[in-house]
């Protein structure tokens, strides 16, 4: 039995790819791919919450707050790490993102405006991260599925505390509830656009599906957020922004509007409205903890000696 046909078996039989196990080179390519973004986008993902940490309204807030960017970082530690064990430096990707020759999470080119986008952020954003992310826990390369299990566990707890926040909004006073309304209409189409193109302008799923790294194609994946989410919308008293919206009962599922995917392209292609400032906050952090990561160095050397 060749190397190619026991690859083939594990991946029908369902058995994890583990880092020692022999794979093509495109499956291989994929994942750093796929992992590396991933890790950057959790990375990139705490500027636009962070940003916010000195103004939360209160102390409790701020402390929900610091616990979830923090968080983030850890998730990117984790995907960092689940990259690495497929043979990538670190460092390599990561310069990769800073040079923009590595996407991350479009949705994370938004600004945070008001203290609802802080709410509706994890409510939106994190609640469409957990509706891709549980279906990545049964990823056929173990060192992902692994670190999506715990990461899971987090971004519920990100989904609920944005929800309660928005409950709170919702409660509120009507400039209150119209800063929630506002904050629905510019993360709701953003939010949809997370889970990336419609399945046939999507060049990565089919072989990611036939690999089962991806379980499910991109438009599933999206119904299912809308189909979760619209009644949680409605819960709180507020509306979609989208007047195609309508519930089909003959299917179960609600129907859409057509997402504007020029907007996509753009923000992907590093045009959209923060690309430029985030990418610009990252290379100033990586320049000024340079003298951490000598210090750290120095130390370890010194450890082992
Ligand atoms: N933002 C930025 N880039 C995107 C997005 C998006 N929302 N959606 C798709 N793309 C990119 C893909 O990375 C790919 O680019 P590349 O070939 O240059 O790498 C291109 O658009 C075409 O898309 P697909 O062929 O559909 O790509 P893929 O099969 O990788 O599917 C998806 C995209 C669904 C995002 C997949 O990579 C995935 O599930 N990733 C893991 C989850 C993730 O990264 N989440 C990040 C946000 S969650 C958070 O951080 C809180």
């Amino acid at each position: 039995m060749t190397e190619q046909h026991r690859f083939d078996e594990r991946i029908a039989q369902e058995i994890a790819i583990e880092a020692q196990d022999w794979m093509p080179d495109e499956y291989r390519k994929t994942l750093i791919r796929q992992i590396g973004q991933h890790a950057h986008s959790e990375i990139v993902g705490m500027l636009p919450e962070g940003n916010w940490l000195t103004r939360a309204p209160s102390l409790k807030r701020k402390a929900i707050l610091l616990a979830k960017v923090q968080d983030e970082a850890g998730h990117g530690l984790y995907l960092y790490s689940a990259a690495e064990t497929l043979g990538c430096a670190r460092e390599d990707i990561y310069q990769k993102m800073l040079d923009g020759k590595m996407k991350y999470s479009s949705i994370f080119n938004y600004p945070t405006l008001n203290w609802a986008d802080i709410g509706v952020i994890g409510w939106l954003v994190d609640g469409a991260a957990i509706v891709n992310q549980v279906a990545l826990c049964r990823t056929s390369y173990g060192p992902y599925a692994r670190a999506m299990v715990k990461i899971c566990k987090e971004e519920s707890f990100h989904q609920r505390q944005g929800f309660e926040a928005c409950m709170v909004l919702a409660q509120g006073s009507d400039e209150q509830r119209q800063m929630l309304q506002d904050a629905i209409n510019r993360f709701w189409w953003p939010a949809l656009m997370m889970f990336g193109p419609n399945d046939d302008n999507s060049p990565n799923s089919a072989q990611s599906l036939a690999w089962k790294i991806k379980r499910f194609g991109n438009d599933e994946l999206r119904q299912r957020f809308v189909d979760n989410t619209v009644p949680q919308v409605e819960m709180l008293g507020m509306t979609v922004p989208d007047n195609d919206l309508r519930f089909n009962e003959a299917t179960g599922h609600y129907e859409f509007g057509e997402i504007d995917w020029e907007e996509f392209n753009e923000v992907i292609a590093g045009r959209g409205l923060c690309n430029e400032e985030r990418l610009a906050a990252k290379r100033k952090a990586w320049e000024e903890g340079a003298w951490v990561r000598e210090a750290a160095l120095a130390y370890a050397s010194k450890s082992i000696a």
